[in-house]
């Protein structure tokens, strides 16, 4: 039963991310063996990579309750008080994009976290009196994009820190596979090869991508993912043999045609293809980091060989500085 639902619900159905695991399970362990809350987690990463199952999985293995919310979400100190306050002993609040807290509200957050205590001021105006909740012990799971934009004083009161990191190829197709269970949809191995080598290292996108392949397959053919009808609706999708797309190529090409391949700034590759920079920042360019198509520099980003062999077009970068 649990096995047939797409999220895995416990640490043992969770794949890939083995470090994480293996801490994640000895610090839930020892908070049941001393009945205790568990220390606050704060997970980063690319999107897509698991956060969010993780903080379920979490509560799951806990035996607790979770809240589910985000940083834009919380508005007034009064939206985070109504939250803490409906915790039993032990739950997780889980806040996705907590980057995006207001400051004030994360100013209110600091001693709930730390002594399970909300300080509430009630009439700033007038006499700026203020009240003292006491919470139960509760776990607090943190997700964010970026580490670097979350305060100091937030960052340190987090227990534990994880990174989530990009999935190899084959703990992808493990996933893959998982899911072409979970759908009951056969799937053939070379088409599990070609969905994960195209999935970018991410199992939302892997997911995704299963999801339209299985829906060529039913309808061109007999509903069996076999490796033709995964090339054919992934390559209709625009997405590479690399897992690249339109946006990809168009960042890669607007940084080399229209920059000399760099340095260049954030600001201004983001006008050249019409995406938000934080977008481009979250989004595209961890992956191209990754696989060794960019660069970042202290002025800027630059494209490597590998983006201007990509391209089909001569690297002459390199001989210039030498
Ligand atoms: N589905 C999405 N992410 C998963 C993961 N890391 N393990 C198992 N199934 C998943």
């Amino acid at each position: 039963e649990d096995e047939l639902m797409l999220r895995p619900q416990y640490l043992n159905q969770y794949i890939g991310q083995n470090d994480i695991k293996e801490m994640l399970s000895i610090y839930i362990q020892a908070a049941i063996k001393r009945s205790e809350s568990l220390d606050h987690v704060l997970l980063y990463g690319a999107p897509g990579l698991g956060k969010t199952t993780l903080a379920q999985i979490i509560a799951n293995e806990l035996g607790v309750n979770i809240k589910i919310t985000s940083g834009p979400a919380i508005e007034k100190t009064g939206d985070l008080a109504a939250l803490l306050t409906s915790l039993q002993h032990g739950d997780v609040l889980f806040i996705d994009e907590i980057h995006r807290l207001p400051r004030f509200v994360e100013e209110v957050l600091y001693s709930a976290m730390e002594d399970y205590v909300l300080d509430i001021v009630l009439d700033k105006e007038r006499d700026s009196r203020s009240i003292r909740i006491e919470l139960p012990p509760f776990t607090l799971v943190g997700a964010t994009t970026r580490f670097g934009d979350l305060s100091h004083p937030l960052r340190e009161r987090f227990g534990a820190v994880f990174r989530l990191s990009y999935y190899t190829i084959d703990e992808i197709k493990q996933i893959v596979r998982r899911t072409s269970n979970v759908y009951q949809n056969k799937i053939d191995e070379l088409a599990v090869d070609e969905l994960s080598k195209r999935s970018r290292g991410t199992p939302r996108i892997a997911n995704r991508l299963f999801r339209r392949v299985r829906d060529f397959a039913e309808i061109m053919t007999d509903g069996v993912i076999t490796y033709d009808v995964t090339n054919l609706a992934l390559t209709k999708l625009g997405i590479d043999q690399k897992g690249l797309d339109s946006s990809d190529y168009l960042y890669l090409k607007g940084m080399i045609e229209r920059f000399n391949g760099g340095p260049v700034g954030l600001e201004s590759i983001a006008s050249t293809i019409g995406e938000e920079p934080g977008t481009i920042e979250d989004v595209f360019e961890p992956f191209l980091l990754q696989e060794g198509y960019i660069k970042r520099t202290p002025r800027g980003r630059v494209a490597t060989e590998k983006a201007y062999e990509l391209l089909g077009k001569k690297y002459y970068k390199g001989l210039l500085e030498t």
